[in-house]
C-alpha cells in the first residue's frame, strides 16, 4: 500500500520517470533476490553435495545419477513412527513412474540396490578393465627415499595396509603402462605413512616433501605441466595426509587425492574430485564360516577407545547397555563379537578411520557410521544406504529407538545387500576382480580425463 500510493504521487515532478524506473528496479531486485532465497533454502536439503558432481567424463555421467546423499540419509525412520510402514510402501513405490525419481519422503526408490546402477558399473568396469593405463613416475633401487617410493616387500599390515596393498597390486597389474603417451593417469607413488615414520622426514617434512618430489617431476617430465597435475594422483591411508598437499596448492586444487580419511569438513578433501578408499585391519583371508549362518542375537556391538567426544557420548550412554555393547576397550573375540550382532558400530574416534566399517562387511554385520561429515569409502560406486545406517551425533540418545525401529524387512534387505557389497571392502594379493584394488581403480577411471592429452608444449 506504502509504495502504490508513493508511485502515484510522484508523475508530475520532474525526474518523476527516472524515480518509477528506479523504484521499480529496485524492487525487482529485492523480490527476485527473495525468491532466490527461498529457493535455495527449500531445496538445499534435496541437493546434497553428492549430486553437485564435479565429473570430468562425460560417458560416466549417464546412469549414475542419481547419486544418493550419503550423509543425509534418512533410513531410520522408526524416529517418526513409521518406518515400517514406509519400507512396505517403497517396496511398491517402484512400481509407479512418479516415485522412480525421488521416491518417498526423499529415499530414492532404488535405495535397495547396492549400486547406484548396476548395470552401468558392470559395463563401466569391464571398459575399464580393458583399457585402463597408469604411468608410474619411476624410482630407482638406489634411490636415498627407496622406502617410500618403492612398493613395500613384506605383505602389508597394521592401520594403513590399504595404502601398501594399493602400491604393491598396482606395480604389478596390467593397469601399468611403461610409455606415457598410452596412459589416462599418472601415479606419483610416495608413501605418505612411511614419511610419517622417517626420521629424515616426519610429520613436519611430509607437506615439503611433497612440493619438491612434485618440482622434480615437473622439471624432468613434461606431463605435471600439461595439466597443472590433474591426471595426476597419488595414495594415502593415513589421516596425516590431510597435511600432504600444504605446500603444493596444485596438488590439493589438480591432483586426485585417494584417502582413506575423506571428511567434507577437511579443507584438504575436495570430494568427487579426490576419492574415498575404504581403511581395512588385516583378517584371515578366508571367510568367516557361519558368516550367513551365524546367530545375530545381539542388537549392537561397538568397540574403541574413548578417544572424541562422539566416542564419549556413545559410552556414556550405552555403556551399560544390555543391547547395545558398547566397550571402551579392545576385545579379544572381536570377530564373534561381529558375528553375533546385528549392526555394529562405526563412531567417529579422533580422526577419521573407516576400518571398523570395513571390519563390520567383512563379518557381515550391518554397519551403522555415527560420524558427521564422512565421504564414506567408495560413495560414488556403492549405495551406503542399501547396506548401512548412517546417523549423526544428535542421534546418540535415540540409538536403541532407531535400530529397533528397522523393521525385518528392511533388516533382511540390509544384510542381503552387506553381503553383496563387502567384496569391495577387501584386499588381496593377487588382486580379485571387484575387490578394493578393483573397485578403486574404478573410481580413478570415473576421474579420468576424458580427452588423452598427447600434445607436449
Ligand atoms: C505410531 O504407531 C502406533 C502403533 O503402530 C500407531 O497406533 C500410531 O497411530 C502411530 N502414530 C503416528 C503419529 O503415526
Ligand atoms: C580384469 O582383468 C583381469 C586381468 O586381465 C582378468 O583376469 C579379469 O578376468 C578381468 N575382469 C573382468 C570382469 O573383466
Ligand atoms: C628432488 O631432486 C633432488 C635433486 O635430484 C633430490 O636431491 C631430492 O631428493 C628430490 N626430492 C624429492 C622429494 O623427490
Ligand atoms: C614446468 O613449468 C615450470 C614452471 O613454469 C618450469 O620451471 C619447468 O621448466 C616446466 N617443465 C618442463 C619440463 O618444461
Ligand atoms: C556402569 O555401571 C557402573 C557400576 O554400576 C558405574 O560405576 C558406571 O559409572 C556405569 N557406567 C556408565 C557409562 O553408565
Amino acid at each position: 500500500m506504502g509504495y502504490s500510493s508513493c508511485c502515484i504521487s510522484y508523475p508530475r515532478q520532474k525526474h518523476s520517470s527516472k524515480v518509477i524506473l528506479f523504484l521499480i528496479l529496485l524492487s525487482l531486485a529485492v523480490v527476485c533476490s527473495h525468491v532466490i532465497l527461498i529457493y535455495i533454502s527449500k531445496t538445499s536439503e534435496l541437493l546434497p553435495i553428492d549430486q553437485i558432481e564435479y565429473r570430468r567424463n562425460r560417458e560416466s555421467l549417464i546412469g549414475h545419477l542419481p547419486i544418493s546423499a550419503v550423509t543425509r540419509q534418512t533410513i531410520p525412520v522408526a524416529l517418526h513412527n513409521a518406518s515400517k510402514n514406509l519400507f512396505e510402501s517403497l517396496e511398491t513405490a517402484t512400481l509407479t513412474e512418479d516415485n522412480l525419481q525421488l521416491g518417498l519422503k526423499g529415499i530414492s526408490a532404488s535405495d535397495n540396490e547396492v549400486y547406484h546402477d548396476g548395470d552401468v558399473f558392470l559395463k563401466d568396469y569391464k571398459e575399464m578393465n580393458r583399457s585402463f593405463k597408469i604411468y608410474v613416475y619411476p624410482h630407482r633401487q638406489d634411490d636415498p627415499f627407496a622406502n617410500i617410493l618403492l612398493p613395500t616387500q613384506e605383505e602389508p599390515t597394521g592401520n594403513y595396509a590399504s595404502e601398501h596393498y594399493f602400491k604393491n597390486v598396482l606395480m604389478k597389474s596390467h593397469f601399468i603402462t611403461e610409455d606415457p603417451s598410452e596412459a589416462d593417469l599418472f601415479y606419483m607413488p610416495f608413501s605418505i605413512v612411511k614419511m610419517r615414520h622417517d626420521p629424515r622426514i616426519d610429520v613436519p617434512g611430509i607437506p615439503y616433501f611433497v612440493r619438491d618430489y612434485v618440482f622434480n617431476i615437473s622439471q624432468r617430465y613434461p606431463y605435471w605441466n600439461r595439466t597443472g597435475g590433474a591426471d595426476h594422483f597419488y595414495v594415502c591411508c593415513h589421516s596425516i595426509g590431510k597435511k600432504a598437499a600444504q605446500q603444493a596448492a596444485s596438488v590439493k586444487l589438480n591432483a586426485i587425492q585417494v584417502v582413506c580419511s575423506a571428511n567434507y569438513f577437511v579443507s584438504a578433501y575436495i570430494p568427487h574430485k579426490d576419492a574415498s578408499m575404504p581403511q581395512i585391519w588385516n583378517r584371515p583371508q578366508e571367510d568367516p564360516q557361519n558368516l550367513v549362518s551365524s546367530e545375530r542375537n545381539k542388537l549392537a556391538f561397538f568397540a574403541g577407545r574413548n578417544n572424541s567426544p562422539v566416542r564419549e557420548r556413545v559410552h556414556r550412554i550405552w555403556g551399560n547397555d544390555t543391547e547395545i555393547r558398547a566397550k571402551s576397550d579392545w576385545v579379544s573375540n572381536i570377530a564373534e563379537e561381529q558375528l553375533g550382532s546385528k549392526f555394529c558400530l562405526h563412531v567417529k574416534g579422533y580422526e577419521v578411520n573407516t576400518a571398523r566399517a570395513s571390519d563390520a562387511l567383512l563379518y557381515g554385520c550391518v554397519p551403522v557410521i555415527i560420524a558427521n561429515h564422512y565421504h564414506l569409502p567408495f560413495a560414488d560406486v556403492v549405495n551406503w544406504k542399501s547396506f548401512s545406517v548412517v546417523l549423526e551425533d544428535g542421534d546418540i540418545p535415540s540409538l536403541k529407538k532407531i535400530l529397533k525401529g528397522i523393521s525385518s524387512e528392511q533388516y533382511f534387505m540390509l544384510r542381503r545387500n552387506v553381503l553383496k557389497v563387502r567384496k569391495h571392502f577387501q584386499w588381496h594379493t593377487p588382486p580379485v576382480d571387484y575387490d578394493a584394488f578393483y573397485t578403486t581403480m574404478y573410481q580413478l577411471w570415473l576421474r579420468r580425463s576424458a580427452v588423452r592429452i598427447s600434445s607436449v608444449v
